[in-house]
């Protein structure tokens, strides 16, 4: 069965909901089951009158507000003092445009109000387990999945006991045992209940649990005259705990580092209209460079002609001939790392027609091929600006791991992706790739095989060696 995630609506049937839900006191879930209800029993209500769309199109955008993208949570308002700060909290949340469904234990209403704490969220509040109006199809089982996160804050002695102990007596301890989300808990007690061996035990168990905490801190307590661990997390420290959740960072283990890469053919010109290629589709060098870049890298790719669109974030140069890649790559010097992906055509028409070459009664006209300069070569070889690590490829239809291994020591690089491109592999011009990675290991070659994977696979897999090498032996800067 297909699920409605109502963030996800247009902004114009969104406004429809939240103005018809406000105006029936039912929450926006609530409403679109009603609709649907009274939809099948044809007795919908029309889409006009006082709550009818007022900008069904064109929705506006909606503006971001920080680089977190929409999510939702279910925020559990425990009876304690600090229940005062969860109101900013809310606040803080919807400004990093994370939605808040607020619930509140039965002691939380002795601090704030259901109806402040609407006010704030613009969402009905859930106090009550048996509460028919949202619990006719089990609303604190939407309540438990239908977010992202859950929050409890304040995270009451007595609630954190509840959560340790698998209790369900009350609405909000029946949502966080029946969630499968992530738990983020913002404690707030007298510093003797926090050190109390009860509690104390409970913290180990929900910690167990992989319950995430955020506080408390230490400071003065509402009671008169007393100071300790207790204080709740400031709402600001709670909301950016949340957000971590939500979206942890990304590792960005080669930010930082300038990674150059070659990718594509190259196409010899033979006369002005005609030229000299392979295969070579450049699928794996363009994945390299995006899987680089997703790593932090600030990278360069020396692209011959191919059918691919530029990886986003990347500074691609186009070329045609090996010498136009000859050229581009040495004017990127210095990089930390070097990849050469290109299939470089080995030789060029050293007589190539400055005008189209004509059929004539004499035949053919002879091409006259002369050496390409081995860019791999001249870079491994360079003296000042040699790359602190060098990686070839190496594109083979036969004895792959030994010749392999001879162009690693040719061409002076320090490791070499091996790959068999016969035609039977379908590697030229497809989406898979069976590669061995192979590298210097005091004197010898160490030859790692890895699996059938696609290319971006293999790219994932390259740039996560390299930062694992990187790790190991951090590279000399870059000169
Ligand atoms: O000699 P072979 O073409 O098999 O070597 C393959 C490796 O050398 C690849 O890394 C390729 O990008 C690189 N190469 C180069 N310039 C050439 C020929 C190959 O950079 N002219």
């Amino acid at each position: 069965m297909a699920s409605l995630t109502i963030r996800k609506l247009d902004e114009g049937v969104k406004t429809y909901l939240r103005l018809r839900s406000a105006q029936n006191r039912r929450s926006v879930e609530e409403e679109v089951r009603v609709i649907l209800r009274e939809l099948i029993e044809g007795r919908e209500e029309p889409l006009t009158g006082s709550a009818a769309p007022a900008t069904l199109s064109p929705a506006p955008t909606p503006q971001r507000t920080s680089a977190l993208a929409e999510a939702s949570v279910t925020l559990i308002i425990g009876g304690g003092i600090a229940a005062f700060k969860s109101l900013d909290l809310i606040r803080r949340l919807k400004e990093r445009r994370i939605e808040v469904r607020c619930v509140l234990t039965q002691a939380a209403q002795q601090f704030v109000t259901p109806l402040s704490v609407s006010a704030l969220s613009h969402e009905r509040v859930y106090t009550d387990l048996f509460d028919p109006q949202s619990e006719f199809d089990a609303g604190h089982i939407r309540l438990a999945r239908d977010c992202d996160l859950i929050i409890v804050a304040p995270a009451t002695a007595d609630l954190m006991a509840k959560m340790a102990n698998g209790h369900a007596d009350d609405l909000a301890s029946a949502i966080l045992l029946a969630t499968n989300r992530k738990i983020l808990i913002a404690p707030a007690m007298n510093p003797l209940m926090w050190s109390n061996s009860a509690t104390r035990r409970n913290v180990a168990q929900l910690g167990r649990d992989g319950v995430t905490f955020i506080g408390p801190n230490s400071g003065e307590m509402a009671e008169a005259g007393e100071a300790g661990v207790g204080r709740m997390s400031e709402a600001i420290e709670i909301a950016t705990a949340a957000e971590r959740l939500l979206r942890p960072p990304v590792p960005r283990p080669l930010a930082g580092k300038r990674i150059l890469i070659t990718a594509g053919p190259t196409h010899e010109p033979i006369d002005p209209v005609r030229y000299i290629a392979n295969r070579s589709s450049g699928k794996q060098g363009f994945a390299i460079a995006a899987a680089a870049q997703a790593a932090g890298a600030d990278v360069i790719l020396v692209s011959g002609p191919v059918d691919l669109d530029d990886p986003a974030g990347v500074a691609v140069k186009h070329v045609e001939s090996a010498r136009n890649m000859l050229e581009q790559v040495e004017a990127s010097l210095p990089v930390d790392i070097a990849i050469f992906a290109a299939a470089v055509a080995d030789w060029r028409v050293a007589n190539a027609g400055e005008q189209k070459l004509k059929k004539t009664s004499a035949g053919m006209p002879p091409l006259q091929l002369v050496e390409n300069p081995d860019i791999l070569a001249t870079i491994s070889k360079m003296k000042d600006k040699r790359p602190p690590l060098v990686i070839g490829f190496a594109a083979e239809t036969e004895h792959l791991i030994d010749n392999a291994k001879a162009k690693l020591k040719r061409k002076g690089c320090d490791w070499i992706v091996a790959n068999d491109v016969s035609p039977a592999t379908g590697v030229m011009g497809g989406d898979r790739n069976t590669v061995h990675l192979l590298t210097r290991n005091e004197g010898d070659i160490a030859v790692d095989s890895w699996p059938v994977m696609t290319k971006d696979q293999v790219a994932t897999e390259l740039v996560a060696h390299i930062a694992k090498s990187l790790a190991n032996k951090p590279l000399e800067p870059a000169k």
